[in-house]
């Protein structure tokens, strides 16, 4: 049994192993109804719960729909009806639902919960993001960025905003499929040292930047998120986006990268906020391809926690 817990915990070799039988089952897939079962159907007779703290469009229909072309079926648990963490301990629901279930996805705010859920489920648990990270995105965002542009190794993603989960994330991938990194943000948003340190440990050159145009010159791949996540404060608004405007992903932003450079945004995205129409809907962004790869990549990390 394997928890896919956050980048820096799975070997690289595994990542590696991860993003190669998502892109043979979407090949395999190819032409297919979306509701078709895989020939091998892996997740037969297992069930999956799905158990969501905040609201998602992506997580929620991929991973439903990924678990049914495994041939499993799902249960789709909302936190505010639910004991957990409130009325009954993490630990607690981690061990009942473990009865009940073969596997846990779980989107939540803190780490911590995240944490408590592996320490005490007898089944695989899979982070479906936290405050701190959102490791399936960034396996279907790698994944995106290889079938547009080949191998990641040796280019440079730049990151531009707030250092926040999705960025974490970014560089653990970055220090396990060797990408260099580029933060293009305000001080108080850094990303989280210790994901810098991370990348850093294994070779990989992370700057960071105060110039929105030197963060994104010479990048690959130029990536943004929303200026308020789902755990940030409303009283906060004013003050974040008037600190994070300067790293708005426009036209004339995108131009000071190269003109095959890609862009990715993991949804949803505030048009007009922390990217323009013209740059979401331009010849350079993939967000839809990104977003559907969401399924194919955590069809093979869900392949991946139960054959361990
Ligand atoms: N990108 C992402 O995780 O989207 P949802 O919040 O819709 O799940
Ligand atoms: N950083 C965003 C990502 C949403 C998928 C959030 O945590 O709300």
């Amino acid at each position: 049994m394997r928890h896919f817990l956050d980048l820096h915990k799975v070997p690289a070799d595994d990542l590696r192993a991860i993003l190669n039988q998502a892109v043979e089952t979407k090949t395999a897939r190819a032409g297919q109804g979306k509701g078709a079962c895989d020939a091998d159907a892996p997740l037969t007779d297992r069930v999956v719960a799905l158990v969501f703290e905040k609201p998602s469009t992506r997580t929620r229909v991929s991973f439903d729909l990924g678990v049914r072309q495994m041939g499993g079926e799902t249960v789709v648990l909302s936190g505010s009806e639910m004991h957990l963490g409130k009325s009954e301990s993490v630990a607690d629901t981690a061990r009942v639902l473990s009865r009940f279930v073969d596997m846990i996805m779980i989107r939540t705010f803190e780490d911590a919960t995240l944490l408590e859920m592996a320490e005490y489920a007898t089944v695989p648990v899979i982070n479906g993001l936290t405050d701190a990270s959102h490791p399936c995105q960034i396996m279907a965002d790698v994944m995106t960025f290889e079938e547009h542009r080949g191998p990641i190794a040796g280019k440079t993603v730049a990151w531009l905003g707030d250092g926040n989960n999705m960025c974490a994330s970014f560089l653990h991938a970055a220090g396990q499929l060797g990408f260099d990194l580029t933060f293009g943000g305000p001080e108080v948003m850094d990303p989280d040292p210790a994901a810098v340190e991370f990348a850093r440990s294994k070779g990989r050159n992370v700057r960071i930047e105060r110039d929105a145009a030197q963060a994104v010159a010479g990048a690959d791949l130029v990536v943004t998120d929303t200026w308020m996540s789902m755990h940030d404060a409303a009283e906060a608004r004013e003050k974040r986006h008037a600190l994070l405007q300067p790293y708005q992903v426009n036209a004339a932003l995108m131009a000071q990268a190269k003109p095959d450079t890609l862009f990715m945004h993991c949804l949803p995205a505030h048009r007009g906020e922390e990217v323009t129409d013209e740059v979401m809907d331009g010849p350079q962004s993939v967000i839809f391809d990104e977003a559907e790869n969401r399924l194919h990549a955590q069809k093979a990390i869900m392949r991946w926690c139960v054959e361990g």
